[in-house]
Parts: structure tokens; sequence; C-alpha cells
């Protein structure tokens, strides 16, 4: 008598009587099996052919150093740079220009703030390579001759800073502003800081200076209290 079924109770293998009653026997189940998964990889693998003959066409760079060419201040200088390495990192370490400062190193804190194009970004959150064709303005930058700008002036007047260490930032992103906005509001000038921290607390200080370059008329002391209340509330 033929045996149907294992020991275990399991249909016996390679037992051709031993299908199920579907009539699927588990050789078939299992061929079919095949040819589905044999599908679904082609085309997969399909898929991942087309991605890569869209991607090939893009170069690649790295993981070693390349040569990256920066347009800084002005002047174009040609680093060999790993594409990890950012641009306040290049800028610190490779181009000698110390200003921008690295407190957090996370788009937090403003302190790195350099100009692109113009535009006030955090370095630190940027890829050197990325920076490339672009016109960077660091606060090394910014003083012509020798002489600061209005704004910088306005920070000695208005006395708009303590340790300093947030106001190389401070003061590009606020030449940002006046330089797309020659004279802006006060809440212009909120708006345009709320990206770079002082832990100092000299906001109040640091608005008038802005509105002093703006023209608006000079803030008294009495008008700083309330800038500063408006600032810690
Ligand atoms: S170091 Fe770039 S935002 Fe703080
Ligand atoms: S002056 Fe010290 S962090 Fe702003």
């Amino acid at each position: 008598m033929k045996r149907l079924f294992s020991k275990k109770g399991s249909p016996a293998r390679d037992d051709p009587a031993a299908a199920p009653a579907s009539g699927v026997s588990r050789r078939d189940f299992l061929k079919g099996l095949g040819t589905t998964a044999l599908s679904a990889a082609a085309m997969s693998a399909g898929s991942v052919a087309k991605e890569l003959e869209q991607t090939s066409t893009e170069r690649v760079y790295g993981p070693g150093p390349v040569p990256v060419i920066l347009s800084i201040n002005g002047e174009k200088q040609i680093f060999q740079l790993e594409p990890r390495v950012t641009l306040l990192e290049a800028l610190r370490t490779q181009a000698g220009l110390t200003g921008a400062k690295e407190p957090c190193d996370r788009a937090a804190c403003g302190a790195c703030t350099v100009l692109l194009d113009d535009v006030p970004v955090y370095a630190c959150s940027l890829l050197a390579i990325e920076a490339q064709g672009a016109e960077i303005t660091t606060i090394e930058g910014i003083a012509k001759d020798g002489r600061l700008t209005k704004l910088q002036q306005a920070f000695v007047q208005k006395d708009g800073l303590q340790c300093g260490y947030c106001t190389p930032g401070m003061v590009m992103t606020l030449t940002a502003l006046l330089r797309r906005n020659p004279h802006p509001t006060e809440a212009e000038v909120r708006k345009a800081c709320s990206g770079n921290l002082c832990r100092c607390g000299s906001y109040p200080r640091i608005f008038a200076a802005a509105l002093d370059t703006g023209g608006a008329p000079t803030v008294s002391k009495l008008e700083v209290i309330t800038l500063h209340d408006h600032a810690v509330a």
C-alpha cells in the first residue's frame, strides 16, 4: 500500500499521490512560486536598470579629495576637498577665514552665516562643493579698504554685542537684509534675525544698530528698553 502521509502527518515528499484536494501538487506550487519570483525579480531588475541609466549621466565625486573652486569675497580659490566637507569647514580650515563661527554645526544658531549670492545661508549646513559657482561673502569681505560698513559702525556705536560670538552671523544676516531693503522696519529686522541666536541677549542693541543703519530715528535708551521687552517676551 502506498504511503500517503509521512509519520509526522505532512504529505509524503515526492509522492505524486500526495497532491492536495485543490489539484495543485506541492511541486507545482513551488514551481509556480519560482516563476512568480523570477518575474518580480525581472521587473525590479528592469526598473533598477532604468534608474541606473538615468543616474549614470551624473558624475560621481569622491570619496577622496576633488578640486573645488570657490569664489570667496571676490577671489576665486581652488581647494582639494572631500565632497563631504562643509562650506564652514572649508572657510575656517582651508581658506583661513575664521569669522564665521561653529557653535552648533546643525543649523540651529546662525553664527556661521555667510552670504551666497547675497542670500544668508548657514555655512555649516551646506557642502563646499555645492557652493561652487556662487559668490560667497564672509564677514571678512564686507569692510572695504579697512573701513567698516555703516552697519558694522552702528554695531560699535550701539554696543550691539557682548561676547561677540554671534556678531559675525548677525552682521551678515542684517547686511543681506539692508542690501535688499535699505530701510527696514523693526518688525522686518526682527524677522530677519529670527535664525540667529544671541545667548548674551544683545537683541535690543542689535536691532537698534540695524534700524539706525536704515535711517530710522535714533533709538533712545527708553526705546532700547522697550525693544528689549519685546525681545524677551
Ligand atoms: S554653526 Fe551653523 S547654525 Fe550653528
Ligand atoms: S553677543 Fe554673545 S552671543 Fe551674542
